[in-house]
């Protein structure tokens, strides 16, 4: 995500030219990388606020109910944790849409103050926690595809089980990671944040200080993998609901906001990514990292959004092309155009509005394009319909207006 990542290997089926191309840029961008510290330093502090509110998120019904509080050194954290997170924001550059976030955060304050209900509580930390990420740009994914549970097994045995238990079954129920009623309410992207110390102190550096991004993501599959329903759900519903089954949606997801047979497969598929990449349609797959790479755009780094741009090409779209261009040769012919006008803008380092808006319009082609090859029916549209709210959120009011003008005028 934030770590500089090797270069990434030229394949046999990019052209050479393109190869040239990204190595050049590679290059340029690596000298041109000035604020690249400050840049870093924000993201750090947007994803620890945004951490902390998730917790106050679930935390906050275990501290409070019926508007009494039944936990008190925890409703103190929970109120702390809020007031902390809305100070963190304070020291943020502004942004459009920081001061009505602001606002939302002075109302959840109070809210807490007053003891209100759980379930209003959850969803305006929650929201909050969502709008603070899309302000930001935070990618809250991996730059790549997620690990296998078992590629943390050691790591969990040697670090978390003395602390966590056996499988997540720990003695202190404090320290439990198998509820599925509380591990719902959480995110991938939440039990990375755990263990990224920038962002939490739950834990010592001892215990994750030193991990690799990857290492953590493995970690946090790990931890889902706890509170995972021992079957898997039936194959149909991946294509039900198809931003559940890739990224982002699958890390950046709380399971306990959605329909109840939604919910129970997030809770498998994100415990077993590998398994799950199979289910998904490449153009699914294709709309994801070109999601992915909108954010990683937006927060500066275009070397790494042009490769997750590739990567949604060669691994999402290239293979439906084929396909689709049976089903509808004009719209394949203008998906490949808008992908070489989206790699040309970047290339050419074009103003930064033009480049998102070519990815808002390719995403949108890409989405259109899934549809048409595989249907996901009438009220089904729930998946597609939380990427592209994501999505939505990420372009910004200003953005949107422009392009609205633009398209009427
Ligand atoms: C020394 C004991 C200890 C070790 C070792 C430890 N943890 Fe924890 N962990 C805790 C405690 C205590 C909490 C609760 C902290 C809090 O509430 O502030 C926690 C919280 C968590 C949470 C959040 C759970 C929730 O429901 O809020 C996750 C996820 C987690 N740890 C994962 C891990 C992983 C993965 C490792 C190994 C890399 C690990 N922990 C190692 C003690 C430990």
């Amino acid at each position: 995500m934030l770590q500089t990542r090797p270069l990434p290997p030229c394949s046999p089926q990019i052209a050479s030219w393109l190869c040239s191309l990204y190595l050049l840029l590679w290059a340029g961008l690596n000298a041109a990388q000035t604020s690249d510290s400050a840049d870093r330093e924000q993201q750090d502090i947007a994803a620890r606020a945004v951490s902390l509110l998730s917790f106050v998120a679930v935390d906050y019904p275990e501290a409070v109910q019926e508007g009494a509080v039944a936990d008190r050194s925890l409703y103190r954290q929970t109120r702390d944790n809020a007031e902390f997170a809305s100070g963190l924001v304070e020291q943020l550059p502004d942004r459009p849409g920081r001061t009505q976030l602001l606002g939302s955060l002075q109302s959840l304050n109070s809210a807490i103050a007053d003891k209100a209900s759980a379930e209003a509580v959850r969803r305006q930390a929650n929201a909050a926690a969502d709008r603070l990420a899309a302000l930001y740009q935070l990618p809250r994914s991996p730059a790549e595809s997620l690990p296998p549970a078992s590629e943390a097994r050691a790591l969990y045995q040697d670090r978390c089980q003395h602390c966590h238990g056996i499988d997540g079954a720990a003695d202190q129920p404090e320290r439990a990671l198998n509820d599925p009623v509380r591990m719902a309410n959480l995110s991938l992207y939440d039990f990375y944040n755990v263990l990224e110390p920038t962002r939490n102190d739950a834990h010592d550096q001892a215990v994750d200080g030193d991990l690799s991004s990857r290492q953590r993501w493995a970690l946090a599959v790990k931890v889902a993998s706890f509170s995972a329903p021992q079957l898997a759900p039936a194959p149909k519903l991946a294509k039900r609901y198809p931003a559940l089954v890739g990224l982002p949606g699958i890390a950046v997801l709380r399971p306990a906001t959605l329909p109840q047979e939604a919910r129970e497969s997030l809770m498998w598929w994100r415990a077993h990514p590998v398994e799950t990449r199979a289910l998904q349609h490449p153009l699914a797959r294709a709309a994801g990292l070109l999601y992915l790479a909108q954010s990683t755009y937006r927060s500066g780094d275009a070397a790494s959004a042009y490769h997750q741009i590739m990567l949604a090409l060669r691994t999402g779209y290239q293979p439906a092309r084929a396909q689709l261009a049976a089903r509808n040769p004009a719209l394949a012919t203008q998906l490949d155009q808008q992908w070489q006008g989206l790699r040309d803008a970047i290339l050419q380092r074009a103003p930064s509005n033009e480049v998102i808006e070519k990815f808002q319009r390719l995403l949108g082609n890409v989405v259109k394009a899934r549809e048409l090859l595989q249907p996901t029916g009438g009220g089904a549209i729930y998946g597609w319909a939380a990427l592209l709210f994501l999505a939505a959120l990420a372009v910004g009011a200003l953005l949107w207006f422009g392009l609205r003008r633009r398209r009427t005028g």
